[in-house]
Parts: structure tokens; C-alpha cells; sequence
């Protein structure tokens, strides 16, 4: 999704923007633009395609600029060109703005400047605010910009520079993150810390209908009336190796094999000493609200409603509270039914997927308490929330979701025993449940060690052009996953099931060009999902096998095992999922597919 880095500061602008966008290539982009302002005129350059098509076209002239504003744009209105590109600018050439975010009421702003004389370039949503901003234009450039944002609707983080009013750079936002980084003499503006993180760990995040004035010495924030606002600096608590492959191909293969300590991670602090009772910071001031709630509506969208999905057996099962997982998209737009006692729980890797946030907002309007479970800090769908949960996964760059959907699941175990501890269910503490997500880490880790069986089944299978994957009760949600990580890196067709629905309609699929994954785990429904497996197998297809370690009798009945430790049936997604994450890394390697940045693909939705 689009990417916005600014600088004003005492340094050259041309490498902190262009390390800062590189740092936010994961996230997905089509075409990318850069402006500077150097003597009295502002450069500018665009290009389709990768950053490094944009670093050939920028020369010498940019190196002595000292501010700036750089973007990377992902298509939504206008197709992926040189012009749709960003920053856009005003009639005068003196306005460069770049835009994240949508404009709504485009059409009505560009039909209006266009009766005023305004000259358009590009088919983009964005271009409209560079013109009103010049049509509202008398003294200073903030004023202008505000004057400007009264008219706008929808979703924007703005970066603005302008020749008219230089020395200032300007960020707004309303709906998209923006984040200000404080440096020394020197201030910077991003969608996404990875891109600042090498030059300061002091932040600022914008709230909506904020506006920040900054210059190379100081930052000013005020709303859009120019109330003036003042905001608390909040410090970043990782690290650069955190955002780096650190050896790894890819940084996809790096999460995957994260996953052990992303999953101490998630636990950590959480935990009473000596004792299996949890704690949960986020959610300490709600323990009165959560101790009554009856109904649990979870919103999600992709991997994060796959998480959802293991929740609902989750609680359900544990808890007997009814949960309903929806995906955010639908939620949103239809008449869902809150009641007094409802709890909403967002989940979201990233915190600002765009129609989960819509949905929270519209949970909220009904009245609902809204329970947040995401990874990053400071995120959207993280601060609009009544309470939440963090996932402490770290950073997560691959546009494949590995090890956040792995600490969603132990973060909805733990709000699970949460929930037990504080609505006093003693079956659940009574058990030895919670001290088995504690063991979850090294048997991950086992599980990573035996990759090179993963590597093999793959070679045999790479040219396929089809995939099915089957499983029952909590593994059929990890069906869904497996399927949803090979067709999104490799661009394999694959299908997830619960497996008794194959015979519904996907078993007419089933021949000798079909492999079929089955998550076979030796649980409460191990008994139905063997049928499954001869369904397949008389019909020819190939079937691949994850299966709980000791079970000696499945070698017999498929084409290959993967081994996985037992766990209780709530947490075996964990182990489950992983073999299926590296086999579908391995294949999408093998198919010279690109594993970080898949086409079409983005890593935060923040479009509808
Ligand atoms: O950041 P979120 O968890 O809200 O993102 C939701 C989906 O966009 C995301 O999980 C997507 O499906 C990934 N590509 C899955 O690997």
C-alpha cells in the first residue's frame, strides 16, 4: 500500500528518503516519486515500477536539498503511470503534495477547481488537494492546508512542501497513519516507523484532523480550526536488525523462523509469577466490562479472520461465550445486531486495515466495547479501541502474514485464560491448559529444524497448478491458511475446505493431478478426517499429511508425513500452520516467485 517519508532537517534529503522509502518497499507499490526543494524551485522525479527505477532518473541535482517529500503509490484511482504518480502538485508548480488515502468527494473538488481554471494532470483522487490548496492560498502554507482539509472527505496522511512558504513541511492526517520522527534539528514524516527508524526512535503519531507544522528546530500541532494540540513522544522499542533479513533470503523465511521467540514474546510479562494466571495489561482498566460480556463478535480480514476462526472454537469451547467471526468488509456494510453485552474484537497485524477500522467504528457506534489484538504499536485500529492487546511479534515485513498469525493465536489463548481468570471458571484454571502454550516455542522450533523434508515434498510438487487443503475442527481454519499462503506467494491455485465439505463439490476435482493437504493431527475428530484421506486416495490423488508425531498407522494410508508434537487441540494451529507456511515459501522460491513483495499484493490494506 502507498508510502509517504518527508525530511526537513540539516542533512542531505535525498538518502533519508530514498533509505526511508526502500524500508516501506514491503508494503507494496506500483510507481514511486520524489520532490525536493533546492535553491528556489522544487525538483521533482517519478517512475513506474521498482524505487531503483526512480534512483536511476535522480541525479546530482537532488543531492544538495535539505527537505523533501518521497511516496510510493499503489493504483486505486488512475492506472499505475509516471503522471498518476506522486507527489502532484498545483497549477503553479510551487504546491508538491503526496497522499495516502482516499478522496470521496474527488469528482465534485476537481469539477469545482476545474470551472475555477484549474489544470489537471493526472487521473488521481490526490491531485485535487494540491489544487485546493493553492486556491486557498494567501499567507502561509498551513493555513492554506487547512483551509483546504475543511473540504476534503475521506481518508488522507498528507506530506506538503511548498516554494511559496519554504522552510516548512507539512503533515495532516485524518483516517491514515502518519507518524512525525523528532531527530536532532531535523523532523520527519512517515506512514510506517521501518522508514525513520535509522534516524530517530522518538515519535509522534498524528491523531485524526491533526495537523503538524514542521521546520528543521520545531514542530507545531494544531486541528483543522488551529486549536493548538500538544502531543506526548513516545519512544520506538525495537531495533534496525529487527527490519533487516539478517541473513535470510527472504525476510518472509527470517518470520517464519522468528516464530519461536515472537511467541515468548507474546507471553512475556503476561503470566503470574509461579502461577498460571494471565494478566493482560491492555485490558486491566475493562476487567469489570469483560467480566459480564455474553456475545463476542470477531471483525477481520485474510489471515487475521483465520486467527478469528481458531478464537471462536477457542472461547467457545473453553469459555461458552458465542462468538461470531465476520469479515470486516461485510460487517461494515451491513445492519449487524449489537447488543448491551457485546464485545467486538478487532484483530489486525498491521492496525490499519481499512475496513476493519471501519468496522470497530461502526461496532462502536452501536455501543459495543471494541477489543483490539494487533502487532503494531500506535497503529490505528490499536488507538481507537476501548482496550487491547499487543501482539509483540516485532516487525513484520513480508507481505505474507507468518508470525503474526502464529502470536494471534497465542495472544486469543491467552485473552481466553484471561477471560477465565477474571469471570472465575475454574475448569478451565483448573487444567494444565496454560502452561502448555509455554511449551509451544521449542516444539515450533523442532518443527523449523526438519525444513529439509518440507524442501523435498516441495521439489516433487512445484509444478502444479492446483492445491487443496482439508481439515477438521481447529485445523480447518489452518486449511484455510495454508491454502491463502500458497496462492498469494506462489500463485498456485489452492482451495482450503473443511474436509467433510469435499464431498459437497470439491471431490469432483479429485484425480491424479490433485495433491491434497490434509491436517490430520491426532485430535477429537482424527477418526472422521481418515475417511477423508480414503476418499481421496481411491480416487488418485495425492495426498500430503501433517500428522501428530506419534501416530505410527497414517504412513501407510499416504503419499508423505509431516511430523508435528502434540499439543492440545486449541493450540496445535500454531504447529500445524508452520509446515505449510515453509512449504508454501519453498515452492514460491522454487517458482522464481516474489516471496516478499507478490504482485497485486500489499501488505496493509488501508483502501476498501
Ligand atoms: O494487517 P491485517 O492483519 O489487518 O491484514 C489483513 C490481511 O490483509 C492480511 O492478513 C493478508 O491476507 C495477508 N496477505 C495474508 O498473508
Amino acid at each position: 500500500m502507498c508510502g509517504i517519508v518527508g525530511y526537513i532537517g540539516e542533512n542531505k534529503a535525498r538518502p533519508v528518503l530514498i533509505s526511508g522509502i526502500k524500508r516501506l518497499e514491503y508494503r507494496g507499490y506500483d510507481s514511486a516519486g520524489i520532490a525536493v526543494i533546492k535553491d528556489n524551485g522544487i525538483i521533482c522525479e517519478k517512475s513506474v515500477g521498482q524505487i531503483c527505477e526512480l534512483e536511476k532518473k535522480i541525479n546530482g541535482k537532488f543531492d544538495k536539498s535539505t527537505m523533501g517529500i518521497i511516496h510510493t503509490r499503489w493504483a486505486t484511482h488512475g492506472a499505475p503511470t509516471v503522471e498518476n504518480a506522486h507527489p502532484h502538485f498545483d497549477c503553479s508548480g510551487k504546491i508538491a503534495i503526496v497522499h495516502n488515502g482516499i478522496i470521496e468527494n474527488y469528482n465534485y473538488l476537481k469539477a469545482k477547481l476545474e470551472k475555477e481554471g484549474h489544470n489537471f494532470k493526472s487521473e488521481t483522487d490526490s491531485e485535487v488537494i494540491a489544487h485546493l490548496i493553492e486556491s486557498h492560498f494567501e499567507e502561509t502554507l498551513e493555513d492554506a492546508v487547512r483551509r483546504a482539509l475543511k473540504e476534503v472527505e475521506g481518508a488522507y496522511g498528507l506530506a506538503i512542501i511548498s516554494l511559496d512558504d519554504p522552510g516548512k513541511l507539512i503533515a495532516a492526517r485524518h483516517g491514515s497513519q502518519l507518524i512525525v520522527g523528532i531527530g536532532k534539528k531535523e523532523h520527519f514524516i512517515t506512514s510506517d516507523v521501518a522508514a525513520i527508524l535509522e534516524y530517530t526512535k522518538n515519535v509522534v503519531y498524528l491523531d485524526d484532523n491533526e495537523i503538524a507544522v514542521l521546520t528543521r528546530d520545531n514542530m507545531k500541532t494544531t486541528d483543522v480550526d488551529n486549536v493548538q494540540i500538544s502531543k506526548r513522544i513516545d519512544e520506538i522499542q525495537w531495533n534496525l536488525d529487527k527490519i533487516e533479513k539478517s541473513g535470510y533470503k527472504h525476510f518472509m523465511l527470517k518470520e517464519i523462523h522468528e516464530q519461536p521467540q515472537a511467541l515468548r514474546d507474546s507471553m512475556l510479562g503476561r503470566y503470574e509469577k509461579d502461577n498460571n494466571l494471565v494478566h493482560l495489561g491492555g485490558l486491566k482498566d475493562k476487567e469489570n466490562v469483560l467480566r459480564n460480556i455474553r456475545r463476542i463478535i470477531i471483525v477481520a480480514c485474510g489471515t487475521s479472520w483465520h486467527a478469528g476462526l481458531i478464537g471462536e472454537y477457542m472461547i467457545e469451547e473453553h469459555l461458552g461465550i458465542p462468538v461470531e467471526v465476520e469479515y470486516a468488509s461485510e460487517f461494515r456494510y451491513r445492519n449487524p445486531v449489537i447488543e448491551e453485552d457485546t464485545m467486538v474484537v478487532a484483530i489486525s497485524q498491521s492496525g490499519e486495515t481499512a475496513d476493519t477500522l471501519a468496522a470497530i467504528r461502526e461496532a462502536s457506534k452501536k455501543g459495543a466495547i471494541i477489543l483490539s489484538i494487533c502487532n503494531v504499536v500506535g497503529s490505528s485500529i490499536a488507538r481507537e479501541a476501548d482496550c487491547g492487546i499487543f501482539l509483540h511479534a516485532g516487525p513484520e515485513i513480508g507481505v505474507a502474514s507468518t508470525k503474526a498469525f502464529t502470536s494471534q493465536i497465542a495472544v486469543i489463548f491467552l485473552l481466553t485464560l484471561f477471560l477465565a481468570r477474571i469471570r472465575g471458571n475454574r475448569e478451565v484454571l483448573s487444567n494444565d491448559m496454560a502452561s502448555k502454550l509455554k511449551e509451544i516455542p521449542k516444539q515450533v522450533q523442532k518443527i523449523l529444524d526438519r525444513e529439509d523434508q518440507i524442501i523435498k515434498i516441495a521439489q516433487l510438487y512445484k509444478d502444479n497448478g492446483n492445491f487443496l487443503y482439508l481439515g477438521r475442527g481447529y485445523n480447518y481454519p489452518v486449511a484455510l491458511e495454508g491454502a491463502l499462503k500458497l496462492k498469494e506467494i506462489s500463485y498456485i491455485h489452492a482451495e482450503g475446505y473443511p474436509a467433510a465439505e469435499m464431498k459437497h463439490g470439491p471431490i469432483a476435482l479429485i484425480d491424479k493431478n490433485m495433491p491434497v493437504v490434509f491436517i490430520a493431527t491426532t485430535d477429537k475428530v482424527y477418526s472422521k478426517i481418515l475417511s477423508n484421506i480414503e476418499e481421496v486416495r481411491t480416487r488418485g490423488g495425492k495426498v500430503i499429511a501433517i500428522a501428530s508425531e506419534s501416530n505410527n498407522e497414517i504412513s501407510k494410508l499416504v503419499d508423505h508425513v509431516f511430523y508435528i508434537p502434540e499439543t492440545i487441540d486449541a493450540l496445535t494451529p500454531i504447529l500445524s500452520v508452520i509446515p505449510l507456511q515453509l512449504l508454501a515459501y519453498q515452492m514460491a522460491v522454487m517458482r522464481r516467485c516474489d516471496v516478499d513483495k507478490p504482485r497485486n499484493l500489499a501488505k496493509s490494506v488501508t483502501v476498501e
